[in-house]
């Protein structure tokens, strides 16, 4: 895939709430009204990345419904993910999760905002993998860039929505083998995100430190023009790793 780079050459300040803001480790698990492992996951795109992050979330026992327009395709992956997954519609996903991750082609975000914006704006946390490729067209590449980046898109097509950007700039063939990480191999990979919401923020914080990552808040949805592929944040970082590659950028 051809990911085109929708960060700005120039450099500008961005990273004002970077320094010191992996969030807290000790968010209360009530804080959502339950445990964390009873939180509902969906996933609207259940290919790659999709199916990698909601298994991950099934393996610790999330119930987790992976969607398709095709559900009946799903079957290989529902039997890998084990008993808490299952499979449906995006209509039915979008109904069944407390959390949805959005991890499809970034020309299908604009229809699914229409389709199912209203009901993506009652989510405590809508978290948004997607990212703009070429494949997508110029038309919208241009879209995004006049709105002020893939951030500020996603506010504007899924309005309403506490929209988190998260996991968009890892470059791995397998979220499974770096969740997780050992000390003796870096420890823990590093997960920019961005919103504007708090306690969605605080809600994929935690949802990203379970499955094995420790996020490191970039910013608002503004600043999330920045966790795309290309970016200098993107790629295999710890927590201290990448604040020190955020704060070069100015
Ligand atoms: N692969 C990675 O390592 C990676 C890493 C970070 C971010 N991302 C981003 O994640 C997104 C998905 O990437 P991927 O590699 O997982 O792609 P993929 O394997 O091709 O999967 C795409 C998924 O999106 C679904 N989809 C496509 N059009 C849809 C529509 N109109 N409505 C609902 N679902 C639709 C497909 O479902 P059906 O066709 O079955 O309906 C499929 O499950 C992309 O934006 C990509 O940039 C990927």
């Amino acid at each position: 895939m051809t990911n085109v780079s929708l960060f700005p050459a120039s450099r500008r300040t961005f990273i004002d709430v970077l320094g010191g803001l992996v969030l807290a480790a000790a968010i209360p698990a009530g804080a959502f009204g339950q445990s964390l492992s009873s939180i509902k996951i969906a996933t609207i795109g259940s290919g790659h990345e999709g199916g990698s992050l909601g298994t991950l979330f099934a393996k610790l026992g999330h119930p987790v419904m992976f969607s398709s327009r095709h559900p009946e395709e799903l079957k290989d992956l529902i039997a890998a993910a084990g008993p808490t997954a299952r499979a449906g519609t995006v209509a039915e996903a979008v109904a069944f999760g407390d959390v949805i991750f959005l991890v499809v082609p970034y020309s299908a975000v604009p229809q699914i905002g229409q389709d199912f914006g209203s009901a993506l704006a009652t989510k405590p946390l809508v978290v948004d993998v997607s990212n703009p490729t070429a494949r997508d067209g110029q038309d919208l590449m241009n879209q995004i860039t006049a709105t002020g980046g893939v951030g500020l898109f996603a506010a504007k097509v899924l309005k309403g929505a506490r929209i988190v950007r998260a996991f968009n700039a890892l470059h791995t063939p397998s979220l499974a083998a770096i969740a997780n990480r050992p000390a003796g191999q870096g420890g823990p990979v590093g997960v920019p995100i961005a919103g504007n919401d708090p306690k969605a923020i605080d809600l994929a914080s935690r949802l990203t430190r379970e499955i094995g990552f420790e996020p490191v808040l970039v910013g608002d949805l503004a600043k999330a023009k920045y966790l795309v592929p290309g970016s200098p944040i993107s790629g295999l970082h710890t927590a201290a790793e990448l604040r020190q590659i955020a704060a070069t950028l100015t």
